[in-house]
């Protein structure tokens, strides 16, 4: 079966692997919609070699406008007959600056608090509202339609109270706010068959822990031991290639019908986020 995918947030990481599984079957069809496109165009040429199924777009979540430019130039590429089978909204702005530090560190500091919430919520919530609403027509022109947001395991309540995750405090705020968004847009179309849902990746090893400090080191030791009382049978993070392979197997199998929409799910499709 030929399936159509658009991702955004390809250049690296998570995004990056998304589209080298995908494209790996020749009749996919993949989209990857990034900041860069000449970087990433080379990254493909250097690591995937040719592939014709998979075309890097531009678009930043940031700016109405080039979703809006990505979303013709999706239609282009489909063609009249294609629509996208699944959108996954993967990009997100991960707020380095509180990575390792918790909410305390902010006390004096409020113009960081705007600063860092601002930009969080417009790329990680208002700008997934904009690219969910100009790719709708395309995902509803599909026999698929499912809308997949990348959220994160830090967004949870119930993991962060059970073992009072400090850190990151914008960023989770932001993809809390997401998840509500995603569950809204389910609300409004499963009637309809779209299935929108949220999924964790799990904690995936993405290079972001290369060569960090010696007090973040030591914030990410306390939270590994967290998420070791929280899960027993925890050995670190995943891979990008093992994240995508567990999300792809959620994802395949999650149906409106069977009760999927508006969910909230780590990569194993339950609520066990690592
Ligand atoms: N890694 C983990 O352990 C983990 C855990 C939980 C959730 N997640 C989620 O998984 C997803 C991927 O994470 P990752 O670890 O692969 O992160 P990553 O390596 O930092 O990749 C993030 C991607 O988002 C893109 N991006 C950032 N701001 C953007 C914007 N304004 N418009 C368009 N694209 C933008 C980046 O593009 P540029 O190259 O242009 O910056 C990059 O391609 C994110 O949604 C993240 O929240 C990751």
């Amino acid at each position: 079966m030929s399936t159509v995918y658009v991702i955004t947030g390809v250049s690296k990481g998570i995004g990056f692997e998304l589209v080298k599984q995908l494209s790996q079957e020749p009749k996919n069809t993949v989209i990857g919609l990034v900041r860069d496109k000449t970087g990433t165009d080379k990254k493909v040429a250097a690591e995937l070699g040719k592939r014709p199924n998979l075309h890097i777009v531009r678009g930043d979540l940031e700016s109405y406008e080039s979703l809006k430019e990505a979303a013709a130039e999706t239609e282009s590429i489909l063609g009249n007959d294609k629509g996208v089978d699944y959108l996954v909204a993967n990009a997100a702005y991960m707020v380095d600056e509180e990575a390792y530090v918790g909410i305390d560190h902010f006390r004096d500091r409020p113009s960081d608090i705007d600063r860092l919430a601002h930009k969080s919520n417009q790329t990680n919530v208002v700008g997934n509202i904009h690219l969910f609403q100009l790719f709708l027509p395309l995902v509803q022109k599909s026999s698929t339609k499912k809308v997949i947001a990348i959220s994160t395991g830090m967004a949870d309540l119930d993991l962060i109270n059970e073992i009072d995750i400090t850190y990151g405090a914008m960023y989770s705020a932001s993809k809390a706010a997401l998840n509500i968004i995603v569950a809204k847009f389910a609300a409004q179309y499963k009637n309809e068959g779209v299935l929108f849902f949220s999924m964790s990746p799990g904690l995936v090893d993405t290079g972001k822990t290369d060569g960090i400090p010696p007090e973040a080191q030591e914030a990410l030791g306390k939270f590994a031991q967290g998420l070791l009382t929280y899960a027993p049978d925890f050995r670190g993070p995943i891979t990008p290639e093992q994240s995508v392979k567990h999300m792809k197997d959620v994802w395949t199998k999650a149906s409106v019908q069977d009760g999927w929409s508006g969910k909230f799910v780590s990569h194993y499709g339950n609520k066990k986020w690592v």
